[in-house]
């Protein structure tokens, strides 16, 4: 495993999840499950819906949310082919709907109004924040009118928190390598604040909503710890 992630950090994202895909489940960077159920749960009450949408959807965390949520029809869409057929093998047999596999950046997605629910999970560490606009103007435009997109996020961690030194630690090295080395890779924890990504999906055409997710708790100030996101296409 620490082979396929240090070749993984030193090649492209794609790549690199390509390489990864056959182990990526038994990672940490699969989204877990308690994240899945709990965007579900609020979803649940947002429903029904026809057709869904995961983004960056890896080996599929975000299509096993989407089945139980859509009468119609399930895509995933990834461009690494190592994540889509490790997504492909996992749900192979497994319930309704149908799920269709979509290789494509998302950046340019090939969609139009083609979906009334978008999901996305552990990914948008991947886009920098001048990467945004873009990145939601695509899922914007793969929504029907109306149509959700929905994400967890969570809080910035305190100042004191040694996880808020651990991210810190780590995007700086990320950008030490990405000065120094190509084709970068860009993954970082800490570019996607809430007030920034707010701005840019109001700015996308969307209206937006914060649903607490309790079941992680508040902090001292008693703002929770995480929400999702629920933006929906004017
Ligand atoms: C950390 S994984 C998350 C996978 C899954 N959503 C989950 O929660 O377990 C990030 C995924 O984003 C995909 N990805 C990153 N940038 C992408 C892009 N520009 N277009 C399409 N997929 C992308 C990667 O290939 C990878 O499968």
């Amino acid at each position: 495993m620490f082979r396929e992630l240090t070749v993984q950090a030193l090649t492209s994202i794609e790549r690199g999840y390509d390489l990864l895909a056959p182990k990526f489940d038994h990672t940490p960077f699969r989204t877990p499950d308690r994240f899945l159920d709990a965007a579900a749960g609020t979803l649940r009450t947002l429903g029904p819906f026809e057709a869904g949408l995961d983004v960056c959807c890896g080996t599929g965390a975000g299509v096993r949310v989407l089945r139980p949520l859509c009468r119609e029809r399930v895509t995933g869409v990834d461009f690494s082919a190592g994540m889509l057929a490790a997504a492909q093998e996992a749900v192979a047999g497994e319930g309704t709907p149908a799920v269709e596999w979509v290789r494509a950046d998302v950046r340019a997605l090939p969609f139009t109004g083609a979906f009334d629910l978008a999901v996305s999970f552990g990914a948008f560490g991947h886009f920098l924040p001048a990467e945004r606009p873009k990145l939601f103007a695509e899922v914007h435009r793969s929504l029907r009118p109306g149509g959700l997109f929905a994400f967890p996020l969570g809080a910035p961690q305190p100042f004191r928190s040694p996880l808020y030194w651990a991210l810190l630690g780590f995007d700086s090295v990320m950008r030490a390598r990405n000065l120094l080395w190509r084709p970068q890779f860009v993954m970082y924890y800490r570019t996607f604040p809430l007030r920034g990504v707010r701005d840019d999906l109001v700015r996308a055409g969307f209206t937006v909503r914060l649903l607490p997710l309790e079941e992680f708790g508040r902090r001292e100030d008693g703002s929770p710890n995480w929400r999702l996101v629920v933006a929906r296409r004017i």
